[in-house]
């Protein structure tokens, strides 16, 4: 096994993260788009082969397919097949799980081990207010389908909003234990896209108590290390995590993944857009396997904290 590249703050890469697609099915208000801007040119079955062929020749291990909304590609279980024929064990998908009852069976037989699916609430009206689509048993379906297809861990990603799902937190908890699946409490996040800092303010909720109140019902709390200092915290028979980028020292210390956008760039950093580098254009004119690697280790050179106080 290649060891990790390492960037100019001593951070391994170990993951890479592809976002296969801009588009979406559904119109959750407060998305990031995942940092990426919008483009229409998706990256073929074989271009993503052979990107994750590269990325595993510069030492990463882990594989995570993003969107947009991954399985709205007629072609995601195909995609899924190549990146594992390029003998990645570790593949995940992040979705919002609407397709996943369709899909969760083909997925695993194809290789992919893992799946987190953006769900925020039991409530049909706050799903309809969130999402802008009527599709909460579409959802909830996909999550007891892939837990029943045998993907570990499926976990609900809940970003929490003030006023919108905070009193949810424990209805939601339940759900996951009843569906083996773990609760993700993911802060909202103050992205580029959203014009108004009001949007911030109104929703934003501060998990600093809610932190307290899980470290006291926890059995046991860990700390994963080589992810964002993220906390794990195992409650009687259940397991919530909990991602907190804002206000987090220690969240860009630890970042040991990169991005491909939809439209093969290169992005070193989720929050910013100024430093992509193209993979995509110097493969289809010709390249070698040996100079696409060293676009990427240089891509992973220009790797930057964006919390700048997380540089150490
Ligand atoms: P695993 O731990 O492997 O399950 O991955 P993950 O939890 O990071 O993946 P997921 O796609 O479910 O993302 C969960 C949350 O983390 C989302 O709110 C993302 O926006 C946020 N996130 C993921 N990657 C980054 C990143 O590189 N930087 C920042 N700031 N947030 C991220
Ligand atoms: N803040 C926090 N999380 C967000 N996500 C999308 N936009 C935001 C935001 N502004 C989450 C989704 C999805 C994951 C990839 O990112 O819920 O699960
Ligand atoms: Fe990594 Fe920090 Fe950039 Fe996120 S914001 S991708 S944690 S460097």
């Amino acid at each position: 096994m290649n060891m990790p590249a390492i960037d100019k703050f001593e951070r391994p890469v170990f993951s890479l993260r592809i976002s296969i697609t801009n588009r979406c099915n559904v119109r959750c208000f407060y998305c990031h788009h995942d940092g990426i801007l919008p483009q229409s040119y998706e990256m073929t079955p074989d271009e993503i082969y052979r990107v994750s062929k590269i990325a595993a020749d510069t030492g990463v291990r882990k594989i995570r397919l993003s969107g947009g909304e991954p399985l709205i590609r007629n072609d995601i279980v195909e995609i899924v097949e190549k990146i594992a024929a390029v003998g990645f064990k570790d593949i995940a998908i992040t979705t919002n799980g609407t397709l996943l009852g369709k899909y969760a069976k083909g997925l695993k037989a194809a290789g992919l081990n893992r799946v987190n699916v953006s769900f925020d609430t039991l409530n049909p009206e706050t799903y309809k207010f969130i999402t802008k689509r009527d599709y909460i048993e579409k959802a909830k379906d996909g999550i007891k389908k892939a837990s029943e297809a045998g993907l570990y861990p499926v976990k609900v990603n809940m970003v929490v909003m003030k006023g919108i799902n905070d009193h949810e937190i424990w209805d939601m908890f339940q759900f996951c234990k009843e569906n083996n699946s773990i609760l993700q409490l993911i802060e909202l996040l103050k992205a580029d896209n959203q014009s108004s800092s009001r949007f911030f303010s109104e929703y934003h909720f501060k998990m600093d108590e809610l932190e307290e109140e899980l470290t006291q019902k926890a059995d046991e709390v860990k700390t994963r290390q080589f992810m964002q200092d993220r906390k794990k915290y195992f409650i009687e028979d259940g397991e919530i995590e909990v991602v907190k980028p804002m206000d987090n020292t220690e969240f860009c210390k630890n970042c040991t993944r990169i991005r491909i956008t939809p439209d093969g760039k290169i992005k070193p950093c989720l929050l910013r857009n100024d430093n992509l580098v193209d993979l995509i254009e110097p493969m289809r004119q010709g390249y070698s396997d040996e100079e696409l690697k060293k676009i990427f280790l240089d891509a992973v050179q220009n790797r930057e904290p964006f919390f700048k106080e997380c540089s150490g």
